[in-house]
């Protein structure tokens, strides 16, 4: 057996004895005995005795142990022409006394902050902050328009909001304070205090409940670690389901610490006192897990990058990086490489920096489709490595395990199962399948410590969301296959979850705002193949018989309404009015079958349409508006 399979294969015939060894790593107030138990609907608990404080163990524990004046974070804002460095012990002495400030505004173990804030030290300050206090965070991305701000803010009910005066992107600056009092103004829940991080590109007007961070932070007193149970929660993370409402997902303490630094030496290779860069986002899981937890666990510094991958200034933005932090290993969504590519095919910018530190470069969020792998391939010297996750996990279900044995990589695989995950491919009926057969992606219980442990404030949405198609099997919602050597093909999502440039949106949402509109009977929201963004969503609608205005000032309207109440990240640029929708007898709309449409693939004519004439309407309308690539679009 190799030395990979040998890994896997204890972590599935043994995890108890597994993570109890993997346990050890990390510091640990009250050292767990019992492993692993089982809630009382069946789902894994991980080190349910055991106590500790994430900040302690990512922090005063590094500087206890002599770390205290390595770097911990290398801030590096080109869209603010701005940068430092803050080390350990600097680190930790602003997280407790941040902490301490929270405090004084009443937050206790167990109280929600809900924290608003762009790719600023400050957000990891926040974060450590609330974690130090056994209180839950709920990060929520800064491009998200103040209703999606507004749901999350009654789902979790925070004591405090945490945010800043504004966010820079690159040709604007956005402030966040008329987002945040817009989405209060929506909110029933009413938080009792908001913390503001002026910022000098646009400072905020404070109002009666609002607080400079500065000053808090300057009057604030030390606040020591709270020792909370391995099974707390942590944060609450909302990403995009099927239905309108996003789903809430409740990370536990314990159990994501020891999956993370076990992950930062399996996965990523990396060692105490090494650079890691996640190019990512705090507001996403890949931020709350690569750029802010699990580097600083490990002991590693981490870049916190405010910028993008191009026109900040240009497209050889991450090769600096690399070079001026001496940057191990790198993490990133393929779109951004895709970006790159398109603006610099050549690779020409690489030319200009020294690389040499780096690596391995990852790449997740999105598939790593084959071109764009080829392309770093070609370009880079260092292993090229697909992975696979999703914001439930935390943590890579499928990964080359460099750190234990590094694997040949294939072109479209995120190679082969981690450690804890015993991944298996289920047709219809739940029956396995063989090697190259197609199916729906699951995991095996008892999934792996670092994994969600709840759906917040709805238990029964966790079973019905995840548990119930196949009982005994965690659905991760993709479908995908195993070759012949037993690599994984991830081939895309089996519901209505799209990705947008690395972005997980939901079209079914976006289906609820548009058909909110009082003009529109019926719609359906689609994800499209988009070269640069992997997919784009479009809408289609019927206006009600009433309905007597212009089209073209509905579809605007259309768009300005999901901008306005999902975000500008949703990217929702097109809608085509038609009259009739492709359903089946049921009446209900054959959605794959626009998407094969749209994406200019055969497609079959099922049986059970109800009306084979309105194939060809939409089919006609999207030639005629040019969408995606339904000119190459076939009847079978
Ligand atoms: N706050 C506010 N608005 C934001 C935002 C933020 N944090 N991030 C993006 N937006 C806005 C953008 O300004 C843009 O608005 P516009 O329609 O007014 O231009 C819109 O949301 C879409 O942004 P984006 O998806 O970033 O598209 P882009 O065309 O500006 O850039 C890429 C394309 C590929 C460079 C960019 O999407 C990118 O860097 N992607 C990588 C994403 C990533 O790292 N994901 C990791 C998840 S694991
Ligand atoms: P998120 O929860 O935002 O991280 O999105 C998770 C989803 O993104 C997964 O369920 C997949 O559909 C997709 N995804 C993430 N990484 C990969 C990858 N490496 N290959 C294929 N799909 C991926």
């Amino acid at each position: 057996m190799s030395r990979y399979q040998q890994e896997f294969s204890r972590s599935i015939s043994d995890p108890e004895a597994f993570w109890a060894q993997q346990a050890k790593r990390i510091p640990w107030f009250t050292p767990p005995t019992s492993i692993l138990t089982y809630d009382e609907q069946g789902h894994a608990r991980w080190y349910s005795d055991g106590e500790m404080n994430i900040s302690h163990a990512a922090l005063d524990h590094h500087v206890e142990q002599g770390r205290g004046d390595q770097p911990a974070i290398y801030w590096d804002s080109p869209v603010t022409q701005q940068k430092s460095t803050l080390t350990f012990r600097q680190l930790c002495d602003q997280v407790a006394r941040f902490a301490g400030a929270l405090k004084q505004l009443g937050v206790e173990k167990g109280d929600r902050v809900v924290i608003y804030m762009p790719m600023v030290p400050e957000a990891l300050v926040a974060m450590f902050a609330c974690a130090r206090l056994g209180a839950v965070h709920s990060v929520v991305f800064g491009g998200f328009a103040p209703h999606e701000l507004s749901i999350r803010i009654d789902d979790a009910q925070p004591k405090v909001i945490v945010a800043a005066s504004c966010g820079v992107e690159v040709d604007k600056v956005l402030p966040y304070k008329p987002i945040i009092d817009e989405a209060l103004q929506l909110s029933a829940h009413a938080p009792d205090a908001t913390v503001i991080l002026q910022r000098e590109a646009c400072l905020a007007d404070l109002g009666a409940k609002d607080h400079d961070w500065q000053q808090l932070i300057e009057q604030a007193e030390w606040a020591e670690c709270v020792p909370v149970k391995a099974t707390d929660p942590l944060y609450v993370l909302y990403t995009s389901g099927t239905t309108g409402k996003p789903k809430g997902i409740v990370r536990d303490t314990g159990g994501y610490a020891v999956a993370l630094h076990y992950s930062m030496e399996a996965i990523y290779d990396m060692a105490p006192g090494e650079v890691f860069f996640s190019a990512s986002d705090v507001g996403w899981v890949v931020g709350h897990s690569y750029i802010v937890y699990a580097p600083l666990l490990m002991g590693c510094s981490t870049v916190v990058y405010e910028g993008k991958p191009i026109k900040t200034p240009d497209s050889g933005a991450f090769w600096r990086l690399i070079q001026e932090y001496r940057v191990k290993s790198f993490f990133t969504a393929p779109t951004a490489f895709r970006a790159i590519k398109k603006e610099d095919p050549e690779g020409a910018q690489l030319e200009r920096y020294d690389i040499s530190s780096l690596k391995a470069l990852y790449l997740a969020g999105e598939r790593l489709d084959p071109p764009t792998f080829h392309w770093l391939d070609d370009l880079l010297d260092v292993p090229v490595i697909d992975h696979w996750w999703q914001t439930e996990t935390g943590w890579p279900i499928a990964a080359n395990m460099r750190g234990i044995e590094p694997m040949p990589t294939k072109a479209g695989s995120a190679t082969v199962p981690v450690s804890g995950f015993n991944v298996q491919i289920l047709d219809r009926d739940g029956e396995s399948t063989g090697p190259m057969e197609q199916g729906s992606v699951v995991i095996k219980q008892p999934l792996p410590p670092g994994c969600l442990t709840g759906v917040w404030g709805d238990p029964q949405r966790f079973h019905s969301a995840y548990m119930a198609a196949f009982p005994g099997y965690y659905l991760t919602g993709d479908g995908g296959y195993f070759d012949d050597d037993g690599y994984l093909f991830i081939m895309g999502r089996t519901d209505d979850v799209i990705n947008v440039a690395g972005h997980r949106l939901s079209t079914g949402e976006m289906e609820e705002v548009v058909g909110s509109h009082p003009a529109v009977a019926e719609c359906a929201v689609i994800g499209i193949h988009d070269e640069l963004k992997g997919q784009v969503p479009i809408g289609l609608v019927i206006p009600k018989d009433s309905f007597q205005g212009d089209e073209v000032t509905l579809e605007e309207e259309l768009i300005a309404r999901v901008r306005a109440q999902i975000g500008p990240i949703a990217c929702f640029k097109q809608v085509l009015v038609v009259s009739r929708l492709p359903k089946t007898r049921s009446g209900k709309i054959l959605r794959k079958l626009l998407r094969s449409i749209a994406d200019g693939k055969e497609f079959g004519v099922p049986s059970t349409i109800d009306d084979p004439a309105s194939l060809q309407d939409v089919h006609d309308i999207m030639l005629e508006r040019n969408v995606g690539a339904a000119d190459q679009a076939r009847p079978t």
